[in-house]
């Protein structure tokens, strides 16, 4: 199926002062896909998203989301897109079902069913509430309900679980989740690896305002990281041996019985595994580290994302 772009961003500037905050970005998000923004602080991806939600303007560049200019077609666009701001607040003492219903009135579309956002949220018991009374993650949970009450072709998250626990960053995941099912297109940005890497479909890898890569995060790390180490205990004698004339094997180091076999490529795991068997090598432990995002993350830029 040939992809076609619901977001294009093209030659995107945008400087603050001397701040460069977004440079020369350009990328694609395609219909129906999870497409995260991930970097450090100040990498730049509030900026970018704000850019492509049409409230800030770029000094250079072109955008064009469902086909609209954000800026100056911004009332045409607001029905269709749901946005989840990164720094939002409320009146202290609007109650959670008054928010929702208010921002289901603002819009000419068909609003989504509210309690059921609520509930799908875990908001259900806080229907009542006043929204100084809610948590922090509970919030966030509102602003996402929020974020979805118009039932919007393209959905924008901006780091949409930080803060939140671990449970309730999972509930989320299956959210957005859902709303790709549903055929919607989501875009988030996130410095959380691990979402990056379970929930996107595909990431651009922002830092000091300018995009490294993009691509899925399976083939960033084909790309980027084709290490492959496995781990193993043996008592065996040749089994040093055996190991290093193992097809594509870069070092192994053996001490007393443990060894660590490092090479590169997808195969290098199973051609261990045929090793120890064709070998009748007895194992007793064996453990592979496969690199992850962060460790593309940590090649592309020097420095973990973290730091
Ligand atoms: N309104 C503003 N005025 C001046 N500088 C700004 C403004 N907004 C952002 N910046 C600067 O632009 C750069 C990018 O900021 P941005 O908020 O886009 O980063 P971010 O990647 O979203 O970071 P975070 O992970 O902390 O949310 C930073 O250096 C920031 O200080
Ligand atoms: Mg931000």
């Amino acid at each position: 199926m040939a992809a076609h772009p619901v977001i294009r961003v093209s030659g995107c500037r945008k400087t603050y002062g001397k701040t460069i905050a977004v440079d020369e970005v350009s990328f694609e998000v395609d219909d129906g896909e999870i497409f995260g923004l991930i970097g450090p602080n100040g990498a730049g991806k509030t900026t970018t998203l704000e850019c492509v939600e049409g409230l800030r303007v770029p000094d250079r560049g072109t955008i064009s989301v469902l086909g609209l200019d954000p800026f100056r077609d911004v009332y045409k666009l607001q029905d269709r897109i749901g946005v989840q701001l990164q720094q939002a607040q409320l009146q202290k003492r609007i109650k959670v079902w008054e928010a929702v219903y208010l921002w289901a009135s603002l819009y000419r579309r068909r609003p989504s069913d509210g309690d059921r956002l609520l509930e799908q949220l875990g908001l259900a018991d806080k229907r009542d509430a006043w929204f100084m009374t809610l948590s922090g993650g509970q919030k966030q949970r509102l602003f996402i309900v929020l974020a979805l009450i118009n039932d919007p072709d393209v959905v924008f998250l901006d780091e949409l679980t930080t803060g939140l626990d671990p449970q309730a960053r999972r509930a989320i995941w299956e959210l957005v989740r859902g709303i790709r099912a549903r055929g919607k297109t989501v875009f988030l940005t996130t410095h959380l690896m691990e979402e990056a890497e379970r929930l996107c479909d595909r990431v651009a890898i922002i830092e000091h305002g300018r995009i490294i890569d993009i691509d899925t995060p399976e083939r960033l790390v084909a790309r980027h990281c084709p290490e492959r180490t496995v781990m193993l205990t043996t008592n065996d004698p040749i089994a040093g041996e055996r190991f290093r004339a193992i097809p594509r094997v870069d070092e192994v180091i053996g001490q007393d019985s443990r060894f660590t076999i490092r090479g590169r490529g997808d195969d290098l795991v199973t051609n261990v595994i045929d090793c120890v068997s064709e070998n009748r090598i007895r194992v007793t432990d064996f453990r592979t580290v496969i690199p992850n995002l962060e460790d593309v993350f940590l090649k592309l830029t020097g420095h973990s994302i973290r730091d």
